[in-house]
């Protein structure tokens, strides 16, 4: 759904990974902006969507190949700024009567540095020191560039890495100013929506109102169910969803016996007593424990938690009628099952949460988190006027303590770690680090060990400390923690929690590990 109420700024997808980023970055400007794919996306759409500035995405197609995308032609004539980025800026350059070769050697992928020629509007405030880090990920190149166009930046295999027709309006460069690796790739964006004339006008508070008419047009009257884990992302989707619906969404939280200490009672205290939401607290501790019993083999216990999670689910569900199914998805979520290769791709962990629910139950998606990452999930909780202790918790796995237990899950194990959990999590929060680390968490370990607790002998379970930074969960480093805060907590675990004398510190990043311990 467009909203016509702000100014647009439309971006055209050539299918790159990192088209998304591009939109991020935008958000952060606080521009309102769609993406479509090229095959969508005809003259009638642009007249009718009339955005102020178009950007034309990356994509892993060649511009030489007979039958790659193309814009519609009619987009160069419209008198709006252009800003072509990697495969769009190739695009832009061909279709503009340049030329665009899959030459040998000039490919770069990768870090690289350029140097620019020229000053120039969108670089303004940009090459601060001379050269810039930019990242690039390109097998073609321009070879020679449009009419009208002039060369304002170089690189040692781009010789037109960033060129531009000011008189026009039209701005391409090979590089990916939208990503990480690129440190002042923002700056690019900003200059180019400026020129564009955006005012800044999209907020957060402005994207609530849209999502919240968003969910009312697709879901009209019928009822909604969510799976509620007291995350940062299901609580999200479950406040706006609440926000726009009210008494039509019903929440079940699946309580498995796999929670942290207190976590059952801060979920109901806050969606059912604060919230006056619809929630079915699903107690159902003895099933899964029950069906969790003597099993230690990593992929099991995921496979039989996913499936008494969908039967509990539906079992609770059911009886509501709903026609729709809300979950808390995000958008690293929807790229990390997508196989881009198209071929097979390796199981590392099964992730379960409700998948197979819809297809199980017939119903309709309602992903209102669906285009947004982490970050902007909790800055519209804030504005959803969610407390700071949801919002800024860390993640915490369907499976839950489960993956955190390797070997047998008992109930006497998973007394002792959410013990040891807690004391953790409190030195954490009691130095200040909680905001500084991306997860944190204790995994007990299936070993005792040998020590010595005043006079006498003990032979006790040994646990590991985890905590990692990281920016979406899909690589990670553990995190610096300083010698005595290890002491400290180390000596408070073991004083604090019965059953725990050997406290061990994991410093494996990811890859090669992963975050949890299964
Ligand atoms: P790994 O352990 O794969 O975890 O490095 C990456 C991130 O995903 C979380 N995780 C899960 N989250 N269902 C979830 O909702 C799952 O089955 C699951 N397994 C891992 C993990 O906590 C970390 O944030």
């Amino acid at each position: 759904m467009t909203d016509i109420s702000h100014d647009r700024l439309l971006i055209i997808d050539f299918g790159s990974q990192v088209t998304q980023l591009i939109a991020r970055r935008l958000r952060e400007l606080n521009v309102y902006c769609e993406i479509h794919p090229y095959n969508s996306v005809d003259e009638a759409f642009i007249s009718g969507f009339a955005p102020r500035a178009v950007i034309l995405s990356g994509g892993p197609d060649s511009v030489t190949r007979d039958g790659s995308p193309r814009a519609p032609q009619k987009l160069f004539e419209m008198g709006i700024p252009l800003l072509g980025i990697c495969y769009g800026q190739q695009v832009m350059m061909h279709q503009l009567g340049g030329t665009v070769d899959s030459g040998h050697g000039t490919a770069e992928f990768g870090r690289a540095f350029v140097t620019p020629q020229n000053s120039l509007n969108i670089l303004e405030g940009w090459f601060n020191d001379g050269d810039e880090q930019v990242w690039m990920s390109h097998g073609d190149h321009v070879s020679k560039i449009a009419d009208g166009f002039e060369v304002y930046g170089t690189s040692p295999n781009a010789p037109y890495a960033i060129t531009a027709d000011v008189a026009r309006n039209f701005y391409a460069v090979q590089f990916h100013p939208e990503v990480h690796h690129t440190p002042n790739g923002s700056k690019l964006y900003e200059n180019f929506v400026k020129l564009a004339g955006f005012t800044g006008d999209w907020t957060m508070g402005a994207y609530r109102e849209q999502a919240i008419a968003a969910i009312r047009e697709q879901v009209g009257d019928e009822q909604v169910i969510c799976g509620l884990s007291g995350g940062v992302d299901s609580s999200v989707a479950a406040v706006l969803l609440h926000e726009a619906i009210g008494d039509q969404l019903t929440c079940v939280f699946v309580d498995h016996g796999l929670l942290r200490m207190g976590e059952a009672e801060e979920v109901v205290t806050m969606f059912r007593d604060h919230y006056n939401m619809k929630l079915i607290h699903a107690n159902e501790q003895e099933l899964f424990l029950g069906e969790l019993d003597g099993q230690s083999d990593p992929e099991t216990k995921r496979k039989i938690i996913g499936k008494l999670f969908i039967d509990v689910f539906d079992k609770y569900a059911r009886p509501i009628g709903a026609k729709f199914l809300a979950q808390g998805t995000l958008y690293p979520d929807v790229i990390e099952s997508v196989s881009f290769s198209g071929g097979p791709s390796v199981t590392i962990k099964s992730h379960h949460n409700v998948g197979g629910l819809p297809e199980k139950m017939d119903m309709a998606l309602v992903e209102p988190l669906r285009e947004l990452f982490k970050d902007e999930v909790r800055d519209l909780g804030r504005e959803l006027g969610l407390p700071d202790s949801f919002v800024g918790r860390h993640p915490f796995p369907g499976p839950g303590l489960a993956i955190r237990c390797p070997g047998e899950i008992t109930r006497p194990k998973l007394e002792i770690l959410r013990k040891a959990d807690a004391v953790y999590i409190d030195q954490i929060r009691k130095h200040g680090l909680y905001d500084d680390i991306w997860q944190a968490f204790v995994a007990i370990l299936p070993v005792r060990t040998v020590g010595v607790m005043g006079d006498g002998r003990t032979y006790d379970y040994a646990c590991a400390l985890r905590a990692v930074t990281s920016v979406d969960g899909m690589t990670a480093d553990y995190f610096p923690f300083s010698h005595e805060f290890l002491g400290e907590t180390a000596t408070r675990i073991i004083n604090e929690v019965e059953g725990i004398n050997r406290v061990t510190y994991d410093i494996t990043s990811k890859p090669p590990g992963t975050i949890e311990w299964e």
